[in-house]
């Protein structure tokens, strides 16, 4: 186990160079947390949430503009009903002891999804939330809920059409939900699973992926300082050739 000095030197690390300003995180794994230990799904998505605490007042602190969490897909509606009806209530539970420490911190909360087809309680706490923290400049904390890729290209093309203007690169761009926040800069996916599942497909076009085998409820400060490092250890090139982007024999 690596202690905690080895974590502020990993950090120290990351400090010194570019963060990523938008990072986004498939939290998968719950489930499999749950079993490994014999305990039922839904203490694998309460353990989650903890995780999401700890991760976001971490990304805070660290000085990252937008963290973006995949907590609830589109398909994720076809679960058997209590695991959904769990999935809910912890996010309510999540939302109602969350808003003071958000402000504390600067935290403006988002959501991107399709949020109507969340229960009411959800819907209403979540504007509540969002309302309050609206003003918060430290770090947009985007929840993406009932949420899926395809879908939302599918809302930015009709909005793009409905405009009646051309339906190109700049007009799909507005009609994403995630219009406004920094473009994606590293995609993180727990669990061991490499795939995407309908999440920010448009987004990711050119987003560093990572993945790790860590259970998102093991996922912590560490954790994301290492995929941080990772991150800052490759090359984007944006389709240019290395030397392009760093000059001939240069060095990023
Ligand atoms: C991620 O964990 C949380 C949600 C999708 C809501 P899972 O519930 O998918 O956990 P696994 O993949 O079954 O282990
Ligand atoms: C993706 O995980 C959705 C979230 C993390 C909220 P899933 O567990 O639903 O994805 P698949 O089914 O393994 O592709
Ligand atoms: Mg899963």
């Amino acid at each position: 186990m690596p202690g905690p000095s080895d974590t502020a030197e990993l950090e120290a690390r990351v400090r010194a160079r570019p963060l990523p300003r938008h990072v986004a995180i498939i939290m998968d794994g719950n489930g499999r947390w749950a079993r490994v230990r014999g305990l039922p799904r839904v203490a694998g998505h309460r353990q989650g949430a903890a995780a999401v605490r700890a991760v976001t007042r971490a990304a805070r602190r660290l000085g990252i503009d937008a963290l973006t969490l995949y907590a609830f897909s589109m398909q994720n509606w076809s679960r058997p009903a209590d695991e959904v009806e769990a999935l809910m209530l912890l996010l309510v539970e999540f939302l109602e002891k969350e808003q003071q420490e958000l402000l504390a911190n600067g935290i403006r909360l988002n959501a991107i999804g399709d949020l109507e087809r969340l229960p009411a309680r959800v819907g209403s706490r979540l504007e509540s939330v969002r309302q309050a923290t609206a003003g918060g400049q430290g770090m947009t904390l985007t929840l993406a809920l009932s949420y899926g890729g395809r879908e939302e290209l599918v809302h930015a093309a009709r909005l793009a059409a409905a405009r009646g203007g051309p339906v190109d690169e700049a007009a799909l761009e507005a009609g994403l939900w995630t219009c406004g926040l920094p473009s994606l800069d590293l995609l993180i996916r727990t669990s061991g699973e490499r795939r995407i599942s309908n999440f920010l497909l448009w987004q990711a076009a050119y987003a560093e992926l990572y993945f790790t085998d860590v259970h998102w409820p093991d996922f912590d400060e560490r954790e994301l300082l290492t995929a941080v490092a990772d991150f800052q250890a490759r090359q984007r090139r944006f389709g240019l050739t290395g030397d392009q982007v760093t000059g001939p024999g240069g060095r990023e």
